[in-house]
């Protein structure tokens, strides 16, 4: 039976439980609003570890003064049984007091790898994820952390910090789970009005216009950029604020691309900002 656990406290002694009986424990942080991606990361978990922790924890720490912080999704009792239905053990529900009851005053920094992409439209997002992930890892002590590759930004990010602060923690990244038409699971997705969610298709084939520009040998990142951009514009009402090609995962704006790289988009429909991506290694 899945159980909610709402203090640090009762964390630690659980996971401390767990860890004297030689348990191996895996863990997904998300902020709710789970989906089908969130669900891929709790069963590949399952599968492959003793005890499955996951927290619902909408962060403020990680949302701008203009964002949707107050009205982001959040349904603890669907959360509930949808983690419950893959295997979920506990499900880490901390209130934000308990997260900070005081005002932090040491702060973790994403550094360079934040000024750029979702960090440079987004300021102090990064910092803010990897400071409350860091408390996370510290009050899951998980051997394994699952992360999805929808935030392909974050995951590069996650995996430095995992390196630099010596968390001893395996990272796994997990492929994007997509609806049939190609649109990336995200909990946002619902802001997208009737119109919009159909048109909402073509960022996946923006992205797929990408790959086999690139797969028939375009390797000049403003050629595949400007096509992307094109075709979105062509394809949707969405506002493109970014289409760009960086190295993964150093997060090296590529001109010529010779390496890993990553092809990301963000577009601003009318309440909803999506962000997409794929991987392509050489
Ligand atoms: O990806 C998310 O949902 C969040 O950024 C995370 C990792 C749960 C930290 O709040």
């Amino acid at each position: 039976m899945i159980r909610i656990i709402k203090t640090i406290k009762e964390m630690h002694q659980i996971i401390n439980n767990h860890k004297d009986r030689q348990h191996t424990i895996g863990f997904i942080p998300t902020m709710g609003a789970l989906h089908e991606g969130h669900l891929k990361m709790m069963s590949m978990s399952a599968a492959e570890n003793d005890i499955t922790v996951i927290s619902v924890f909408v962060n403020p720490l990680q949302f701008g003064p203009d964002e949707d912080l107050a009205s982001y999704p959040r349904d603890i009792e669907g959360d509930m049984s949808k983690a419950s239905s893959v295997g979920v053990d506990y499900i880490f529900f901390p209130s934000e007091a308990e997260m900070y009851p005081s005002e932090p005053i040491i702060e973790v920094k994403a550094g360079r790898l934040a000024t750029v992409l979702e960090g440079a439209e987004r300021p102090g997002h990064f910092d803010g994820v990897v400071t409350v992930v860091n408390k996370l890892f510290n009050i899951v002590r998980p051997h394994k952390a699952y992360f999805g590759k929808k935030d392909a930004q974050q995951l590069a990010i996650i995996e430095k910090m995992v390196e630099d602060f010596n968390h001893p923690i395996e990272i796994i990244g997990v492929d994007i789970v997509r609806e049939a038409d190609g649109l990336a699971k995200s909990s946002r997705n619902i802001y997208l009005t009737q119109d919009e969610r159909a048109e909402a298709a073509h960022l996946y084939q923006s992205l797929s216009l990408a790959q086999s520009l690139y797969d028939h040998g375009e390797r000049n990142s403003e050629t595949i950029i400007k096509a992307m951009r094109t075709y979105i514009e062509e394809h949707t009402s969405g506002h493109v604020e970014t289409v760009a090609i960086y190295s993964y995962p150093e997060l090296v704006e590529q001109y010529e691309i010779s390496g890993d790289i990553f092809i990301s988009l963000a577009v601003k429909f009318s309440k909803a900002r999506l962000i997409d991506n794929i991987i392509i290694n050489k």
